[in-house]
């Protein structure tokens, strides 16, 4: 069985269940400043499952491209990666327990699913605690479908609890389903300790919601969230002895080993899986439709860190220049059928290797040198204004350099770290004070009006290329206004005009603007845009301009938008690496 056989044999199964098969979503969430990827299937559907309806019916399943670095420290191993799939199903308001474990069971071991030998698996249950009592009913039906009780582990909240996805949301008691993937026999007891029990899938019971103070209430909805993860799934099925010795794997395990010459054994198989992990990561986040760029920020940073840390392992081997996007085109290649994003946005996805290839290969071998040096004369622990000047200077992210000193026994100040970090961010952000203040030339009313048009036009930017869009600097002068923003290719000319028409709609609308006075905390919750943070003291300004525009900002701006008269963008051009640059007028 290969991957898109198990995909198709997932959805169908829950098909003929019943079940709408919906198409998976971006890995760059929309509308959720809550996490920066997305985590899990169940995370775009958290509307539905909090009760609005979804088109399609009660009863959903898909496959969706997931991206979780919570375990990067681990990946290596047989069954970790930052980047899978999960193919899910979802029960809203519909079937709950019963109906659930009884498909699952069903897609597990009958001929028409998985059909893993029974005997091979083994379950765990919510032990319960002084939140939510003991699942009792998830216990008693495994038992009744002739599971031992022996393979039926009950775990506390940090094992068998799920969600929520971000700080607050939809959770709840689940139970997991492990394949033994070592030796046979499989042993007649379940211990989750021993790794031979590989966890394959998951079925969440979503009965709370976990609000911002951490209390739980009861939904008002129960539902059913499961993901299996595609990937472990393959290599059970398979006999497979990793997730990296598996189908998926191969084409790329190849090509590294064509690259660097160095055969995939087990003296590397870490390295190995590393970089194979970490560049299909890469290229699934560059790849998507909402793709970023590698950046110091957000999901840009998590990116730049995948990269760099792949690159390292690369240069180790003697691998060429380029090696990183000849791999990223086997993984285009292997997946753009199922995938097709990957196709379409294949050239960024090397552009952009290539490029964070050149910014740290620049680097990496002075840093090397300097980080030798610091280590060695590091006495146990690594300053924190040594890592920070790795960071800043040779652009070691911080988790790479706390990787160097791990394997001399060397430990690294984070919270020190953490702190000059933050005192250098205060520091360059009162310079962009000082740029912004000198970003409106004057008081004058023309430069106001195109102080207000510049609000429009990041909303409407945002509107046309994603949310990964923010501003990243202006100068505005009586005459036109130059505003730089965070996006990593140039604009089509389509593109341009919907902006300029969004804009002008918004003016057309005639619009009052209105100022209010509010808490960071506040004008967060209501959705404005803008830098959060205490830099501007407790309380903030919020601009807004009826739907079309809410945002932070020192003013001044018009009353009304039809003081604008016709937006028109002169100039679409790169200002500086992921920043372009745009220059529009009033007529
Ligand atoms: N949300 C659950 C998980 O990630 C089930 O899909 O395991």
């Amino acid at each position: 069985m290969n991957a898109a056989e198990l995909r198709k044999k997932f959805l169908d199964f829950f098909a003929s269940k019943d079940h709408a098969v919906i198409a998976g979503a971006s890995l760059i969430p929309e509308n959720d400043p809550s996490v920066l990827f997305t985590t899990a299937g169940m995370h775009p559907l958290v509307p539905y499952l909090l009760g609005e309806k979804h088109p399609l019916g009660q009863r959903l399943a898909n496959c969706q491209k997931c991206v979780r670095t919570g375990d990067i420290d681990e990946v290596g191993d047989a069954t970790h990666l930052t980047f899978f799939e999960m193919l899910g199903n979802w029960s809203l308001n519909d079937y709950f327990k019963e109906t659930a474990i009884r498909n699952s069971f069903e897609f597990l071991t009958s001929a028409r699913g998985l059909g893993l030998p029974p005997d091979r698996l083994a379950f765990s249950v919510f032990a319960g605690d002084e939140t939510a009592p003991f699942d009792h009913e998830a216990h008693g039906l495994w038992i009744g479908l002739g599971v031992p009780e022996a393979r039926i582990a009950r775990l506390p909240k940090k094992d068998n609890w799920w969600g929520p996805a971000g700080q607050t949301g939809p959770c709840g008691p689940d139970t997991e389903m492990f394949y033994w993937n070592g030796p046979l026999p499989a042993p007649a007891a379940f211990d989750p300790a021993d790794k031979n029990w590989v966890e394959i899938w998951n079925d969440v019971f979503m009965q709370y919601f976990k609000d911002k103070d951490g209390a739980y209430s009861v939904l008002a909805q129960k539902n059913v969230d499961t993901g299996l993860g595609l990937e472990r799934a393959l290599c059970v099925m398979t006999g497979a002895a990793s997730v990296y010795d598996t189908e998926l794997f191969r084409p790329i395990i190849r090509k590294i080993e064509e690259l660097t010459g160095v055969p995939y054994a087990a003296k590397n198989f870490k390295a190995y899986r590393i970089v194979a992990d970490h560049l299909r990561a890469a290229t699934f986040i560059l790849g998507d439709d909402r793709g970023v760029a590698p950046s110091n920020m957000d999901q840009g940073y998590v990116l730049r860190r995948l990269i760099r840390r792949a690159y390292r392992y690369l240069m180790q081997m003697n691998a060429p220049a380029k090696s990183m996007a000849a791999v990223a085109e086997v993984i285009v290649a292997h997946y753009q059928d199922a995938y097709p994003e990957l196709g379409r946005n294949r050239d960024f996805v090397t552009a952009q290797l290539n490029r964070e290839e050149e910014l740290f290969g620049r680097t990496l071998d002075a840093g090397m040198k300097i980080a030798t040096k610091y280590l060695e004369n590091a006495r146990g622990a690594l300053a924190p204004e040594d890592a920070f000047r790795l960071y800043d200077t040779y652009g070691f992210p911080l988790e790479f350099t706390q990787e160097l000193a791990a394997e001399k026994n060397i430990a690294v100040d984070a919270d020190g770290f953490h702190r000059l970090y933050a005192e250098h961010q205060a520091k360059s952000r009162a310079g962009a004070e000082q740029k912004f203040k000198g970003g409106l030339a004057d008081n004058s009313e023309a430069t106001t009006r195109l102080h207000t048009a510049a609000h429009l036009m990041l909303r409407a930017l945002r509107q046309v290329l994603g949310e990964s869009v923010f501003q990243r600097g202006s100068n505005i002068t009586a005459e036109r206004l130059r505003f730089d923003f965070s996006f990593d290719r140039k604009m089509t000319p389509e593109e341009i005009a919907e902006t300029e028409r969004l804009v002008n709609e918004a003016i057309a609308a005639k619009i009052p603007i209105t100022c209010s006075e509010t808490s960071v905390a506040e004008a967060k919750e209501s959705g404005a845009i803008g830098v959060f943070d205490s830099k501007y003291g407790a309380v903030v300004k919020v601009y807004s301009m009826g739907p079309y525009s809410k945002e932070i900002c020192g003013g001044p701006h018009v009353g009304n938008t039809s003081e604008l008269g016709t937006f028109k963008i002169v100039k679409e051009e790169a200002s500086s690496a992921g920043v372009r640059r745009i220059k529009a007028v009033l007529t």
